[in-house]
């Protein structure tokens, strides 16, 4: 039975795409590289010190800088993050979400934030919607990030349930994979190109309700 449903932040409950592009370009454009919007396409779904890895490689200055050195711009990088994301309300919310966290809530199936985002808590309180959720599990304390399946497994246990009794919903390739890792139906929100290995690709947030869940769970764990 479908018990627990395990929900990334970025870009399923919110769109938070846009203001991490602008923090890292603005960063990048610090550094002499180039952040465009194609290449931040590869950054969804990856770790804050994982994606200036990224940008780094990218920019050919893999070994130009210390931890220390990193680890700051990553600070950087977050304070300007969360200076953009301060404006955030309710009406941010992506559409289909609230109305299904009602249903969830109302037939008691748990609803867990498995996001890489440390930001995460902050966001929810700022979209008003942390009430809805059961537990977020804190990405600090899984050893792997997206797409080792660690966070999803931290997911299902924190719920209390298997693995085969949850769903996990994801708009990156990276979560996707980390899903399928664990041993837990997929549902995907984007392009069913890049999403292929989910159980269950939607085009849009919209599309997704506890019915639609249930057929994706039912179909692939028959
Ligand atoms: C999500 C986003 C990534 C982001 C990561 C870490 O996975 O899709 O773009 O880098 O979270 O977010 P944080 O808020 O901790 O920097
Ligand atoms: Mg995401």
């Amino acid at each position: 039975m479908l018990k627990a449903v395990l929900f990334d932040l970025d870009g399923v409950i919110t769109d938070t795409a846009k203001f991490h592009f602008l923090a890292w370009r603005d960063l990048g454009a610090e550094l002499g590289i180039t952040v465009d919007e194609a290449f931040n396409e590869e950054l969804k779904g990856v770790s804050r010190m994982d994606s200036l890895e990224r940008i780094l490689a990218f920019g050919g200055l893999a070994d130009k800088y210390s931890t220390a050195e990193k680890e700051a711009f990553c600070t950087k990088k977050n304070d300007h993050y969360l200076e953009l994301i301060q404006e955030m309300t309710p009406a941010d919310i992506l559409p289909g979400i609230l109305p299904l966290l009602e249903e969830l809530r109302e037939v008691g199936l748990k609803a867990i934030v498995t996001s890489a985002s440390k930001n995460a808590p902050g966001i929810l309180e700022l979209l008003q919607v942390k009430d809805y959720f059961d537990g977020i599990v804190d990405p600090a304390s899984v050893a792997a990030g997206k797409p080792a399946p660690d966070i999803f497994l931290a997911g299902a246990a924190l719920a209390g349930v298997q693995p085969a009794e949850c769903i996990g919903v994801e708009d990156a390739a990276s979560g996707v994979e980390a899903i399928k890792a664990a041993g837990i139906t997929a549902v995907a929100i984007g392009d069913a190109e890049v999403l292929a290995q989910a159980d269950r690709v939607l085009a849009d947030t919209s599309a997704l309700s506890l019915a639609v869940l249930r057929d994706a769970w039912e179909k692939a764990t028959a």
